[in-house]
């Protein structure tokens, strides 16, 4: 593990970079939000490539506007309806913040935020938040906790809470992953397979309409390898109102953590991505909304589809979908969630 200064927040907190290295992987996170913030794996010729869209300091992450670049998304990640929900028969609202919706639990993500380290060693190291009662409009107060772990040929990422009274959770990682190397152009030419034989078709707003539709014969079925370009543009209302892949999958694997949900690989280095999960459906979305105007790593500017975020999660606006997958948690029961990344080199 090594440690660098990060730069200092506008508060005046001194952020901290923190580095692990295997032989295989170097994956840097910070303080600032817990963030991933690099990830360096080898190539087919073992040229080291960092694969994951970001800034070179703190000043970027703080400044950040909407785009949520490598952030542990929480609260409640994704979209809910009109930033309203009903717990317990208590209403509840939240910030209005994409169109008439709360997207990514709104105004004061955890994102940005300076997080507590817990423990940290070679292998792993563990971040903390302490989210108060009623914090960006949720009841119960909580203490989330991030545990980045680098495995042989991957590594994990694990998220924890316990709150005081019933609430609801849903946390996942917002990284936007280019196996040819952040700020090399789009990802189109990526191969994708997706373990989901369906997915949550949503309005104009991403607001599912809580249906679950088949994927079979339409844009959105990726059991077979296809790469990210090739149906993208294609007359289908779905890719129509999301402009591109902004979509929950509802996984086969159904929560388990042992069998691939999401394969990603780059025919230009050979980069091949497995994704892991325990959650139920994963967001898929194909950078849509990066739009030129941002200068990251190295001051490069990210254009429209120059990366792709597998965000695995429960569905969105699943406070408002009963029949869905519960995204309550209670006190006594520990809110876990965990997310395995992998590397290979394709053939
Ligand atoms: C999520 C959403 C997208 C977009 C990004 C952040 O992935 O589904 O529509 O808002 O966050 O830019």
């Amino acid at each position: 593990m090594t440690v660098k200064d990060f730069g200092i927040t506008k508060d005046g907190i001194a952020t901290k970079l923190y580095t692990l290295k295997n032989n295989n992987l170097e994956i840097s996170v910070t303080d600032f939000g817990s963030t991933l913030v690099s990830i360096v794996v080898p190539d087919r010729n073992n040229k080291p490539t960092d694969i994951v869209l970001g800034y070179d300091d703190v000043s970027g992450y703080e400044t950040d506007d909407g785009y949520y670049f490598g952030c542990n998304v929480g609260r409640c990640a994704n979209r809910i309806a009109r930033g309203h929900f009903v717990l317990n028969n208590t209403e509840y609202n939240l910030d209005i913040n994409n169109g008439p919706n709360n997207l990514h639990s709104g105004l004061n993500p955890y994102s940005k935020r300076v997080w507590t380290v817990e423990n940290q060693n070679d292998t792993s190291i563990t971040f903390s938040l302490e989210s108060p009662h009623m914090d960006q409009g949720f009841p119960g107060a909580l203490k989330m906790y991030v545990t980045y772990e680098l495995l042989e040929d991957g590594f994990k990422i694990n998220y924890n809470a316990t709150p005081d009274k019933d609430t609801i959770i849903n946390v996942t990682n917002h990284s936007y992953f280019n196996l040819n190397g952040e700020g090399s152009g789009t990802v189109l030419n990526h191969s994708v397979k997706i373990y989901a034989d369906s997915f949550t078709p949503a309005d104009e707003t991403s607001i599912p309409t809580g249906e679950i539709e088949a994927v079979k014969d339409t844009p959105m079925d990726f059991n077979n390898f296809k790469t990210i370009g090739q149906d993208i543009n294609k007359n289908y209302i779905p890719l129509k109102y999301a402009n591109g892949y902004d979509h929950n999958w509802v996984l086969a694997t159904a929560g388990d953590v042992d069998r691939t949900a999401v394969r990603l690989v780059s025919p230009e280095t050979g980069i091949c991505l497995s994704v892991r999960t325990t959650e139920p459906g994963i967001q898929i979305y194909s950078g849509n909304f990066l739009d030129g105007t941002i200068k990251g790593k190295g001051e490069i500017v990210y254009n429209p589809r120059t990366g792709i975020c597998l965000e695995s999660q429960h569905y969105p606006d699943s406070p408002n979908k009963p029949q869905w997958p519960s995204t309550v948690l209670r006190p006594g029961e520990t809110y876990q969630s965990v997310c395995i990344y992998g590397f290979s080199i394709a053939e």
